[in-house]
């Protein structure tokens, strides 16, 4: 029997996913700093929204409810709209109690009947915690957590993909799918790029793919490779 698929909608990501997200995935997106994780996990929720009247949360870390609005703005997405229609959550956390994280998630999801949810930046859990363990053990509660929940994950997890030491942190310890977003210096410019390095469920591309972010969002060139496009 086929897997069942979260369509993601963002132009070229499910073609690279052979049909989208396998349905309840946890798929960490790490990257580096100005990667396009946010604009892509907004992205993620509002094309939910918009095509597929699927609800999403989004749960940050870092930002204030108004700023992700704004962000949206820029690429000409009506979030309020959708905050309106309760087909989108903006919720701000702030993560000093993990527990009452947890239930905030929970909460969120279930008022709004959710089938997508993202936590950005995630890489914050790391820092949370004092010990490993213990950090691991949350890590995993969540995560079976999200699953109960049927909800399709997105994690953010910002690193410098230069530095593939610090790659398989806690995050994608639990991780059903791992996708890397690059912003990396080629000779005198910096390029963008995407890749699939492991999903759950469902075959992958083996290439990196390059990334446009334009004034509507991000494309991936699902038909490209990085190498044709830079040489
Ligand atoms: N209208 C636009 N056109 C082109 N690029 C844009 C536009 N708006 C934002 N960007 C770029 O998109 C990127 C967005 O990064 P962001 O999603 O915030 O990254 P991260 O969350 O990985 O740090 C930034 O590098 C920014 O310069
Ligand atoms: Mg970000």
């Amino acid at each position: 029997m086929p897997v069942a698929r979260t369509l993601t909608g963002v132009p070229g990501l499910d073609e690279i996913l052979f049909g989208g997200i396998p349905f309840s995935n946890l798929v960490v997106i790490s990257g580096d700093p100005g990667s396009g994780k946010t604009c892509l996990c907004l992205e993620y929720l509002y094309m939910g929204a918009l095509k597929y009247n699927e609800a999403g949360v989004y749960i940050s870390l870092e930002e204030p409810e108004e700023e992700i609005i704004k962000e949206g703005e820029n690429f000409g997405w009506d979030l309020k709209k959708f905050i309106a229609l309760k087909k989108l959550a903006i919720i701000a956390v702030e993560l000093y109690d993990f527990d009452k994280l947890k239930n905030t998630i929970e909460d969120a999801v279930a008022r709004l009947g959710a089938k997508r949810l993202v936590i950005d930046p995630g890489v914050i859990f790391r820092l949370y915690f004092e010990r490993e363990l213990d950090a691991r053990k949350r890590i995993l509660s969540l995560a079976k957590m999200l699953k109960r929940l049927g909800c399709t994950a997105i994690i953010t997890n910002e690193i410098s993909l230069d530095k593939t030491s610090s790659l398989f942190g806690l995050e994608e310890y639990v991780a059903d799918g791992v996708v890397l977003l690059y912003h990396t210096k080629l000779e005198d410019r910096f390029v963008r790029s995407i890749g699939i390095l492991k999903m759950r469920g469902t075959k992958i591309s083996e290439k990196l793919h390059p990334i446009e972010i334009e004034k509507d969002g991000i494309k991936i060139l699902a038909k490209h490779e990085l190498f044709e496009e830079v040489s």
